[in-house]
């Protein structure tokens, strides 16, 4: 599909995903808008070729502004880090469900959503293929099961839309400067410069680690999909995983840490945190089967290319 000459917005543009996103989108000859309000993100992170509007998707005003003429919104602005959320679940109730709905009903175009591997909560089965029981934890994962269940019931009368259930997201320009950031980049940033990490738990909790490449072409794939086909697309109505199938213990990313810098790290273990899920794998089948996707970053790549 042709990107030249389509405008896109992207909620969270400012964000780890979203700015590799944007730059993507750029490359691709798109003319991108960027939405995001910098809480967690940095406007140093938007790409000086697109436009931005710093602000808050909880502001109708904005909302109207941003979504005025364009051809598809990618939507992955929200409080991404599950235990902050926990701690501010009104906010995080306004930012990642009630804005996120707003922006469903209001836009006139394709949205693809950046749903969540946390919607199916402590797993019954693994690895987790989509028909997985939705069963979220705490208020973050409650939060995008909303958006993402008001999406498969979308319809065929409004704009097309679909969601993406990333799993766990790595690679450059993962924030790592709060406890909040994902684990990989505060892992990474501490061994990186000789400082102890912390394990919460026993660190036989599992992850299943996609690079955010593999994420961006996913994000694509779907948009193009929703841009050519609209409500007769596959991904139309549809949610899939995001992910590769491989789960890794937290003892053993410490473990292909210490293999691609050549030095053991210093460990520290502490309590489980509130509402961590312990085991976490997906199946990305249906997104395979459906626009032949597939991971293509492996963790131990992905970590070297971090650590060069
Ligand atoms: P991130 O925190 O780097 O990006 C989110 C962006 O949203 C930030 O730039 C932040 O400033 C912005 N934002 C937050 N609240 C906002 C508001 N009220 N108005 C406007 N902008 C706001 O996180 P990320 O890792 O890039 O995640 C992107 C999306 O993907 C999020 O929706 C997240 O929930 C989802 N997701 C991420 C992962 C992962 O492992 N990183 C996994 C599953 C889903
Ligand atoms: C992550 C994402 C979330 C996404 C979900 C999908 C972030 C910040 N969170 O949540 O947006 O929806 O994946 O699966 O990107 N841990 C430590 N030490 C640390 C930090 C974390 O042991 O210093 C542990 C946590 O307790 C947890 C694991 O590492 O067991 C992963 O934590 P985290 O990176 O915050 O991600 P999730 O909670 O899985």
């Amino acid at each position: 599909m042709e990107w030249a000459g389509k405008r896109v917005l992207i909620t969270g543009g400012a964000g780890f995903i979203g700015s590799h996103l944007a730059n993507r989108l750029l490359e691709l000859g798109a003319d991108v808008t960027v939405l995001d309000d910098c809480s967690a993100g940095d406007s140093a992170k938007v790409p000086e070729a697109a436009n931005f509007i710093e602000g808050c998707i909880t502001d109708s005003a904005t909302r109207t502004s941003a979504l005025d003429g364009v051809d598809a919104v990618f939507h992955l602005a929200a409080i991404a880090s599950v235990p902050l959320c926990e701690a501010n679940p009104e906010w995080s109730d306004k930012v990642n469900l009630q804005a996120s709905l707003k922006i469903l009903q209001e836009a006139s175009c394709p949205i693809v959503f950046a749903s969540s591997a946390a919607i199916y909560g402590e797993p019954v089965s693994i690895p987790i293929n989509e028909d997985h029981p939705i069963a979220p934890v705490g208020h973050y994962g409650e939060q995008k099961a909303a958006v993402d269940n008001a999406i498969r019931s979308i319809g065929v009368d409004s704009n097309s839309a679909a969601a993406l259930r990333f799993f766990n997201v790595f690679g450059k320009g993962q924030d790592p400067s709060s406890q909040y950031s994902g684990v990989l980049s505060i892992f990474i940033d501490r061994s990186t410069s000789n400082r102890p990490i912390t394990i919460f738990g026993d660190g036989e909790q599992t992850r299943d680690f996609i690079h955010v490449s593999d994420v961006i072409a996913a994000l694509i794939t779907c948009g193009e999909s929703l841009i050519e086909q609209g409500t007769s697309s596959p991904a139309h109505g549809e949610s899939f995983n995001v992910c590769t199938g491989q789960p890794v213990t937290l003892n053993q990313v410490v473990k292909v840490i210490e293999d691609s810098i050549g030095n053991k790290l210093e460990v520290g273990y502490d309590k489980a945190r509130d509402g961590d899920i312990k085991y976490s794998s997906g199946d990305s089948i249906k997104l395979q089967q459906n626009f032949g996707w597939a991971p293509k970053t492996t963790l131990s790549e992905g970590i070297s290319d971090l650590i060069s």
